[in-house]
């Protein structure tokens, strides 16, 4: 495979930290460009860090001395340098979506880890091993932007990668209704417990705006291509709750969910465990080799063992068990910052590689 030149967009902050850290050594992808506010700009990466590096392992050594530029005003200079960006900033919904569309249109495709642009009509949030077949909607993004190579797709919100997931191989019983409660790691605020010690031996209720997301995402990652945009599906019936809790890393969610045709429970847990999406077809780097693994031990899995299983890219899955209200209830989890953020990212932009839209 063919290396790919590439900028971080928001490398100073948590996401852009965790993908400094997975590109050091990709296979594919080479980090050429770093970029974050006229605070960091002029600065080397070393520098920029140095008060606030939340990684386990030390600033990547070839990173070390490169240039901090500014997102915005180094633009043109960042989008011809590089294949393509990933992106994770701090900014207002409104600036972000224009400087991703900047990005595009300096036919630099953007791979973003940002809520902006997950609603734009022909813009794919794409979880590599579901719905792959919605990158098709680019050519019409491209039309839009008047680019050739140009375009921006996203990811989706950390939280739903917990559920979302497990349920996609029972979608074909016909899923009507799900009740998923998540609770979620404090690095999904970018932070740890040395700059939130409040959260320690806490819990809080209330994480701004996760609840709409965790309901309204998956709708569009089950949604279908319809001429130029991509339409969301209508159904099952989605409710959720998003609580805080002192865990480091790793999202847990508890779902219920109900059935038109109800499987047995062996049919569930075979078809997890043999699900596998395109990235395994494609054997991509980052791919895990089982997506997803289901534990029969009832206290499994938890948040410090299992959420860096497969490099933190699989998705555990636990407790099944029959409902008296809906027809099952389980729990799953998955590494918010890997699988959840920058890993997720960075799967893919291995399927675009794969694919040859960075070409
Ligand atoms: N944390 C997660 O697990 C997670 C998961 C999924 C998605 N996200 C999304 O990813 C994005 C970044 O999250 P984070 O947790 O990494 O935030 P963060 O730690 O606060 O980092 C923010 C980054 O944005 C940069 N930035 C701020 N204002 C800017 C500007 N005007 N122009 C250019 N760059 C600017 C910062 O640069 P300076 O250092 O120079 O200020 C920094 O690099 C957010 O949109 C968030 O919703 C986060």
């Amino acid at each position: 495979m063919k290396q790919y030149k590439v900028g971080i967009i928001g490398a100073t902050g948590m996401v852009g930290q965790r993908f400094a850290v997975l590109l050091e050594n990709h296979p594919w992808f080479k980090v050429e460009a770093l970029a974050a506010s006229s605070r960091s700009a002029g600065k080397t990466y070393a520098e920029a860090v140095s008060e606030r590096w939340l990684m386990s392992t030390p600033v990547p050594e070839s990173m070390k001395n490169i240039t901090v530029m500014d997102a915005s005003a180094d633009i043109e200079k960042i989008a011809s340098s590089v294949d393509f960006v990933f992106c994770a900033v701090d900014m207002k919904k409104d600036e972000i979506k224009a400087l991703e569309e900047k990005y595009a249109k300096l036919e630099c495709p953007v791979m973003s880890n940002n809520s902006a642009n997950r609603f734009t009509d022909d813009v794919p949030m794409i979880i590599p091993e579901i719905n792959s077949d919605h990158m098709l909607i680019v050519e019409a993004q491209k039309n839009r932007l008047g680019t050739k190579r140009g375009f921006i797709s996203v990811k989706s919100n950390c939280s739903i990668q917990s559920y979302v997931p497990a349920l996609e191989p029972l979608r074909k019983f016909g899923i009507t209704k799900i009740l998923a409660c998540t609770y979620q790691a404090i690095s999904g605020a970018g932070k740890n417990f040395d700059t939130w010690p409040e959260m320690k031996d806490n819990l809080i209720p209330y994480i701004p705006g996760e609840e709409e997301k965790s309901e309204k995402e998956p709708l569009k990652v089950w949604g279908k291509i319809e001429g130029n945009k991509i339409v969301s599906a209508t159904a099952p019936l989605i409710t959720t709750q998003c609580l805080r809790v002192p865990v480091s890393d790793g999202h847990f969610a508890a779902v219920f969910v109900s059935f038109e045709n109800k499987p047995s429970k062996d049919e569930i847990i075979s078809l997890w465990q043999n699900y596998s999406g395109e990235p395994q077809r494609l054997s991509l780097p980052s791919a895990p080799k089982q997506f997803i693994h289901y534990f029969e031990e009832d206290n499994y899995p938890q948040a410090k063992l299992h959420r860096n299983l497969e490099n933190g890219m699989a998705v555990s899955v636990g407790r099944l068990r029959e409902d008296t209200q809906y027809d099952y209830k389980f729990v799953s989890l998955s590494h918010n910052t890997l699988r959840g953020a920058a890993g997720g990212a960075v799967e893919m932009a291995e399927l675009y590689a794969a694919k040859g839209y960075f070409d």
